[in-house]
């Protein structure tokens, strides 16, 4: 069986064809990023209109690549929610569309599942029952993962997400959209020792997050400080520090509480090496082990799309003629998958 995957959910067209038996056979991804760096962020418009142009000529190259015309095809599958609901309904409608006139099913997918099977694509792709982290430019969950479906979660946050707080502090340091990778590269200048910020809601109970007052903090940091290179390398890393500390001092609750010892990072900022070795170093030192996906499919892309939706189409789950755009959708609402 073979699938499309299409991810218009923010400010990345990704296509791509994943076949059951041979994996993934192709994939395509056009980024919007230099459309909005002059807004310092996405602007959901913009984002929905660069969606209508860059999606179908963004399929045509994606089944050139397989080699495959859409008659090789057995389903479509498409990013429903939780997004930009203008950006969301341009993939929805094109591939709605698609399966319609190509007389498949069409499935439509939630893009934190998306993220979370990411993993699922690499050669050492992760057993279950694990702990995801997921950490986007939108949520940051802490997920305990039995099945295909059967999430429960176990923290999130309760302002800011990981990746945003990120962006925002970049802007704040005068770096550009989108500031997440950009910072974690000027922190790898910086000194750990120089200054130390806050590693918020560890010293409570509980699993959720709080990444909202770190921006505050930076903020004040460099008002009381010079603005010279290396200070602002120095509070890029007591900043990357902080969030990399909350979110592993966090995993480690939540492995112990579930009793796992197995780590799932996905999303944008599991691109973040300094999360990463901060991760591997806990799960050695725990007796067990981290799994994430490649660089490129931390990012949104159309691969994951691809594989969620095969999964969800393997189970017989698709969709009637209505297009689907749900822009807030909790990931423990979605149907489990029993193996
Ligand atoms: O998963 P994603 O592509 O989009 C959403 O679903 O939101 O995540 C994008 C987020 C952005 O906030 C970006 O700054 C952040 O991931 N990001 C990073 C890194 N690479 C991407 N944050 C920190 N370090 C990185 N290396
Ligand atoms: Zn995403």
């Amino acid at each position: 069986m073979r699938i499309l995957g299409i991810e218009t959910s923010c400010d990345e067209t990704g296509v791509a064809i994943y076949d059951d038996e041979k994996g993934l056979l192709a994939h395509q991804l056009y980024s919007q990023v230099k459309l909005h760096a002059d807004y310092g962020g996405v602007v959901p418009e913009l984002a929905s209109r660069d969606h209508v142009k860059k999606t179908i000529p963004l399929i045509k190259a994606t089944l050139a690549e397989a080699g495959l015309t859409p008659s090789d095809l057995d389903g479509v599958a498409y990013t429903a929610g939780p997004g930009l609901v203008g950006a969301l309904l341009v993939g929805a409608t094109i591939g709605r569309s698609l399966a319609y006139a190509w007389n498949l099913p069409a499935v439509a997918v939630h893009h934190m599942e998306g993220h979370l099977l990411a993993p699922m694509l690499e050669d050492t792709p992760p057993p279950f029952p694990f702990i995801a982290l997921l950490v986007s430019g939108g949520h940051t969950l802490l997920v305990e993962v039995k099945a295909i479906g059967e999430y429960q979660i176990l923290g999130e946050s309760i302002d800011d997400a990981a990746g945003e707080a990120f962006d925002k502090t970049a802007k704040l340091m005068g770096l550009d959209y989108p500031g997440g990778p950009l910072l974690s590269k000027l922190a790898e200048k910086g000194d750990s020792a120089r200054f130390t910020f806050p590693r918020p809601m560890t010293t409570v109970p509980g699993l959720d997050f709080s990444f909202s007052g770190l921006k505050t903090f930076t903020a004040n940091t460099i008002a009381a400080n010079d603005n010279d290179d290396q200070t602002r390398a120095d509070i890029a890393r007591a900043f990357e520090d902080a969030v990399v500390d909350t979110l592993a001092i966090k995993c480690k609750r939540a492995l112990k509480q579930c009793h796992m010892k197995r780590l799932v990072i996905a999303g944008g900022v599991s691109a973040n090496r300094h999360l990463r070795v901060k991760l591997e170093a806990l799960m050695t030192s725990l007796g067990g082990e981290v799994y994430y996906p490649r660089t490129e499919f931390c990012t949104d892309n159309g691969a994951m799309i691809a594989y969620a939706g095969m999964q969800r189409l393997k189970n017989g789950e698709h969709n009637d003629l209505g297009v689907k755009g749900f822009p807030r959708w909790p990931i423990d609402q979605l149907m489990t998958i029993k193996s």
